[in-house]
């Protein structure tokens, strides 16, 4: 994909992403890099992909993405396009692998790509972490249940038990530039 046409993007489909889920992701991955020895520049790579993994859902038809109530397995299969789509459209934007493969396997287990693996799981350990309209918000524990059981590597179970086992503290996001990740 090279070019893609501007009709195509609907940005508002970027309103169905939490800021807080986002800002929360982008924290939680940091600290995972940072407790695996990661530097800075590998930190901001990840942040940046952190921050841009759903961006792929901007490809994604509105009536689909926003439907209300079941998605039929036609639909869902559609909706689970916004990984390799988003990898499309932040390849043809100019970032970098790693930020693109980060959107490209943030939803996948099997991710040969440690940042991505790394993203996955503070994407999983944010919404659990987190309240929703519709459910509470899980303790550090409960939430890594959840973690272990979606198959998270054991290195980044335990940055996460180090960093915020004890005491539930959420560093403060560091600034970074988007555009230092594009290559
Ligand atoms: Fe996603
Ligand atoms: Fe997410």
């Amino acid at each position: 994909m090279k070019e893609i046409a501007k009709d195509v993007l609907h940005y508002e489909n970027l309103k169905t992403i939490k800021y807080t889920h986002l800002a929360t992701t982008i924290a939680y991955a940091r600290a995972i890099g940072e407790e695996l020895g990661y530097n800075e520049n590998q930190l901001t790579v990840m942040q940046v992909g952190a921050a841009l993994h759903d961006v792929g859902k901007s490809l994604i038809p509105p009536a689909i993405l926003n439907k209300k109530g079941r998605l039929t397995d036609e639909e869902r299969k559609i909706v689970n396009l916004h990984s390799v789509l988003g990898y499309e459209l932040l390849k043809s934007l100019g970032y970098g692998v790693n930020v693109a493969e980060i959107a490209r396997d943030h939803h996948n287990p099997m991710s040969k790509n440690p940042m991505a693996q790394i993203v996955r799981a503070a994407d999983i350990y944010s919404a659990m972490r987190e309240e929703r309209s519709y459910k509470k918000a899980k303790s550090h524990e409960e939430a890594m249940e959840v973690l272990k059981s979606a198959r998270v590597p054991q290195q980044i179970l335990n940055a996460l038990d180090k960093r915020y086992g004890k005491k539930t503290f959420t560093k403060p996001i560091q600034s970074f530039s988007i555009r230092t990740a594009v290559a």
